[in-house]
């Protein structure tokens, strides 16, 4: 289908941030990068535009380690175990992937390193010999969250090499005073290593004028990275002393590993490879990547912007063979009930236990309406009965479940005809297209939570025209009216269908399943005109959302 989006893209690849396949993964990360993500992409397929959606597991890294170690198992048992439950339950929520891959695997490794090698061979890195904490008991060099001891700052006796827990000062651990081993607990020794650089300080430049011409990007991202170019940009380390990782594809640095975040951005490069290779076409890939045609949006949460707002982009630009991203359209934090949703607090919702206790369809709503677009928010286990309750059963539900009980009773389960309107008939259609608009725009816009009151606001009007029109009283006295009446309610009911899929999926393809209409009627274009045809057979009808008792909702807060 052609299109018009600004600048003339023809291709969207969305992406949301590689989540790290050393724990189970919680509702902070679908309210940062997963749900709007999933939403956008949904929202542009209905739109018949071509897009795809790539996400995985991130799977190298320190953390990864230190679960392992935690847990008594290897990296790669943690990085299976984790992957595979998140994939399944991300998939259980309704993210619609094309891809969920994973940065363990052969195509990932040759990818960041053939990226490596580009940069290597262009001579636009360099090596420098750093001091680090070395561990002889375990024959390895210590990272930073491996070395704790005392916070030079404070005090604190368990800082560890990256942070005092304590005063929040972040730290380097050649810093730390007695500093220990984590695992062993032995005193490391100071010794040399050296690793390669990327010269970030010089692509400063280009990326201030790169983001300069961003006028639509978030003010916090934009925010953000101005606090980082106003620092100025350090050159990084993209080389690490650990044998779990990446290894470095050059020639005495190959007991060294690529730092994980140079190579768990090129994930989203490597899982679109793997996409089409899945699809029989290798070279499929190269039309989103190479082309300066394809709209790249990254959705990912506020710590991750200096990863995919500077860092990325500029490897990118080193490389140059790349697309960079057209918006980075990061979230800040939602929290649980007033305290920070994250693991090390211990105040989680698993997206695994969630999607087992609650319609995903419910869950999906809540954080899509109080989706921490611009500020943090909190995650209430009230706030979601109450969604649930209040407005997907009394005001969605309710507009369906009336609708079709009309049509059921009445009209022995068909579409009946549309006879001679009114004007409280050709208003509600007008509602329904400014409400459209709108609808659009909002997504065009990353307005997800816009888009949410939008959606529902057309039905609470739906429900008004129900009760205005008195399809009761039409029944008695004018059948023909009733069955007008109806049967705009039941075109109602099909662009609701169309609306609410991107943050109903589950529930809008049961109202499609009722209606009795096939995947080819969920279409944007379709949203705005009364397409069902007068006689077309209904389905019965199914409830769409339970009621939450406040029982239930005791036993989950
Ligand atoms: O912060 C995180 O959870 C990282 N795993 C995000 C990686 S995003 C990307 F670059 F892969
Ligand atoms: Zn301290």
């Amino acid at each position: 289908m052609f299109f018009i989006m600004e600048k003339n893209y023809k291709k969207i690849l969305v992406t949301s941030a590689l989540t790290y396949a050393n724990g189970y993964t919680h509702l902070g990360h679908i309210a940062g990068s997963l749900l709007p993500a999933d939403i956008y992409v949904r929202f542009q397929r209905l739109l018949g535009r071509d897009v795809l959606y790539i996400c995985g597991s991130d799977e190298h890294g320190t953390a990864i380690e230190m679960s392992a170690i935690k847990e008594n198992i290897t990296p790669k048992e943690i990085i299976d175990k984790y992957h595979k439950s998140n994939k399944k339950a991300y998939y259980d929520l309704g993210m619609s992937f094309d891809i969920y891959s994973r940065t363990s695997t052969d195509v990932h490794r040759a990818t960041s390193q053939d990226f490596f090698m580009n940069l290597y061979n262009k001579d636009l890195l360099y090596t420098k010999t750093e001091k680090q904490l070395y561990s002889e008991k375990e024959k390895r060099f210590l990272a930073d969250r491996f070395v704790i001891g005392t916070c030079p700052v404070c005090g604190f006796e368990e800082a560890t090499g990256d942070e005092c827990e304590n005063c929040g000062s972040s730290l380097t651990p050649l810093e730390l005073k007695n500093p220990r081993s984590k695992i062993t607990g032995d005193t490391p020794v100071v010794k040399e290593s050296n690793h390669f650089y990327f010269p970030l300080s010089k692509y400063q430049q280009s990326l201030e004028t790169w983001q300069g011409t961003k006028n639509n990007w978030k003010p916090n991202v934009i925010n953000y990275c101005a606090g980082w170019f106003k620092k100025g940009l350090q050159d990084r380390a993209i080389t690490r002393d650990l044998d779990w990782g990446v290894p470095v594809p050059v020639e005495g640095y190959d007991e060294k590993v690529l730092y994980v975040w140079f190579d768990a951005p090129i994930g989203y490069i490597s899982a679109t490879k793997e996409l089409f290779i899945e699809r029989n076409n290798p070279d499929g890939w190269k039309d989103y990547w190479y082309n300066g045609e394809t709209k790249l949006v990254h959705f990912l949460g506020k710590d991750n912007i200096i990863f995919h707002a500077i860092f990325f982009p500029a490897m990118l630009m080193a490389h140059g063979d790349f697309v960079l991203a057209d918006n980075v359209p990061a979230n800040e934090f939602m929290n649980l009930e007033g305290s920070k949703l994250s693991k090390r607090r211990g105040n989680i919702i698993y997206v695994k236990d969630a999607v087992e206790k609650i319609n995903p369809d419910t869950i999906r709503y809540t954080i899509a309406s109080n989706m921490p677009e611009n500020r943090d928010t909190d995650f209430y286990w009230s706030d979601l009965q109450a969604k649930n309750n209040n407005e997907l059963g009394a005001i969605l539900g309710n507009f369906i479940n009336r609708t079709f009980v009309f049509a059921n009773k009445y009209f022995d389960g068909t579409i009946p005809p549309q006879n001679e309107l009114q004007d409280i008939d050709t208003n509600i259609k007008l509602r329904l297209n400014s409400g459209l608009e709108k609808i659009e725009a909002d997504y065009e816009n990353y307005k997800f939570k816009d888009a949410v009151t939008d959606s529902m606001n057309i039905v609470r009007d739906a429900n008004k025209y129900f009760n205005d029109t008195e399809p009761w009283k039409a029944v008695k006295e004018n059948k023909e009216r009733c069955e007008t009446i109806i049967n705009i309610c039941l075109q109602l009911v099909h662009s609701f269908a169309v609306i609410f899929h991107p943050v109903l999926p589950f529930s809008t393809e049961k109202i499609l399943h009722m209606l009795n209409k096939g995947k080819e009627d969920l279409s944007w274009d379709k949203a705005g005109d009364f397409v069902l045809k007068p006689g077309h057979r209904l389905n019965q009808p199914e409830i769409l959302f339970n009621k939450i008792e406040d029982s239930e909702i005791e036993k989950l807060s």
